[in-house]
């Protein structure tokens, strides 16, 4: 199976920048790599050339690193990547375009409570069906609820399948619109949420015209599950040493423990890196400059400053893994740098390691 790199954690802790150091990575070494990223800063977006509703696009890797394996990167477009499932899923071309004209499948499409996560794994899942990759590089969304796109297949095929959807296309006689007509106040909020403005002819249509396409959403559900469930599916938790994160960080931890979903690491992003790491402050004695006694005391502190907070950093992290056997890969803060190719991929040396 394409083994499946996933990227999660809190809001901001670096999940699009690791994910594409991942796939660097994994691309240096040899494999043909896609990165789906989503809502990536626009200067990352730039770096990588990758724009809103495009294909996945070859990214130019730094010569010097001599990668065996190719790199391409796409952007989440959740509406058009809805808008591709419909197209691909509707019996004819004609039903394909009711849905398209549809009010309330515009306003579905474009604002369904946790649309991006449901089209990141219906994205996935293209991806993965396409064939063309060894390997797949999963960015998150920052989620309110970390792991919230892990039920979003689940919960987009209960949505379709029962509850107040199904409710809805009870038959006017049973009592269904009537009791809309009547206009029970939760009722018509829950609506006005789901549709929109839209008309009670728009709805029955929508559902008219979705019918067709329930047991494929249903379908990719039970597979997309399957997927993320896979052996050579790993779930990599990015987060940062300060200890503000620890919890957030546990939270995920757990409930990725609660999917059954073993976690392939910890990746502690903004790191100071430790002394003897490549990239650390060297500190050789150089006794041939003048002054040198002078500058040792100096620097000296300097250093002791360094060593003492990354004893402290070093802390942090081993009580983050606490209680978990997960490998910690460190990756080091690169300030402004981070923002183009050669940024990510200086910090992709240090996720080498992660992708071995
Ligand atoms: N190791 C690093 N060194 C320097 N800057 C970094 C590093 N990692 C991330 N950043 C910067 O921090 C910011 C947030 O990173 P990123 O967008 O990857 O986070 P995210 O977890 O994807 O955020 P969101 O939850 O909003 O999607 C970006 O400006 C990025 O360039
Ligand atoms: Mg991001």
């Amino acid at each position: 199976m394409t083994p499946v790199l996933i990227c999660c954690g809190a809001g901001g802790v670096g999940k699009t920048t690791s994910a594409a150091g991942l796939a660097i990575a994994q691309a240096q070494a040899g494999s043909r790599v896609v990165l789906l990223t989503i809502d990536p800063a626009r200067r990352l977006a730039d770096a990588l050339g990758v724009r809103v509703g495009s294909e996945p696009c070859a990214v130019t890797l730094p010569a010097g690193l001599e990668a065996k394996g190719t790199l391409h990167a796409l952007m989440l477009d959740p509406k058009e990547t809805f808008d591709r499932v419909v197209g691909r899923w509707a019996p004819t071309p004609e039903a394909r375009d009711r849905i398209y004209r549809n009010h309330v499948y515009q306003h579905v499409s474009a604002n369904l409570a946790g649309a991006q996560e449901y089209m990141a794994m219906e994205r996935l899942y293209e991806l993965f069906r396409d064939g063309r990759w060894d390997c797949i590089v999963l960015d998150t969304p920052p989620t309110r609820h970390a792991l919230d796109f892990l039920a979003a297949p689940d919960r987009m095929a209960n949505l379709m399948d029962e509850g107040v959807m199904r409710w809805l296309v009870l038959p006017a006689s049973r009592g269904g619109w009537r009791m809309i007509e009547r206009g029970s106040e939760v009722l018509a909020g829950v609506l006005e949420r789901m549709v929109g403005n839209s008309t009670i002819a728009d709805i029955a249509e929508f559902f008219g015209a979705f019918q067709a396409l329930w047991d494929g959403f249903r379908e990719r559900s039970i597979e997309v599950s399957a997927l993320l469930g896979a052996p050579s599916t790993r779930f990599y938790l990015v987060t940062t040493a300060a200890p503000a994160a620890r919890a957030e960080a546990r939270l995920f931890v757990e409930q990725l423990r609660s999917h059954q979903q073993p976690l392939a690491g910890f990746l502690v992003n903004r790191c100071l890196v430790p002394a003897g790491s490549p990239g650390a402050p060297e500190f050789a004695p150089r006794a041939d400059l003048p002054e040198w006694d002078a500058a040792v005391g100096a620097v000296g502190q300097l250093y002791e400053q360094h060593l003492a907070k990354v004893a402290l950093q070093e802390a942090n992290i081993a009580e983050l893994a606490a209680g978990t056997t997960a490998p910690v890969w460190r990756i080091p803060d690169l300030g402004e740098a981070v923002h183009d190719l050669d940024g990510i991929t200086a910090l992709s040396h240090y996720l080498r390691a992660a992708v071995a």
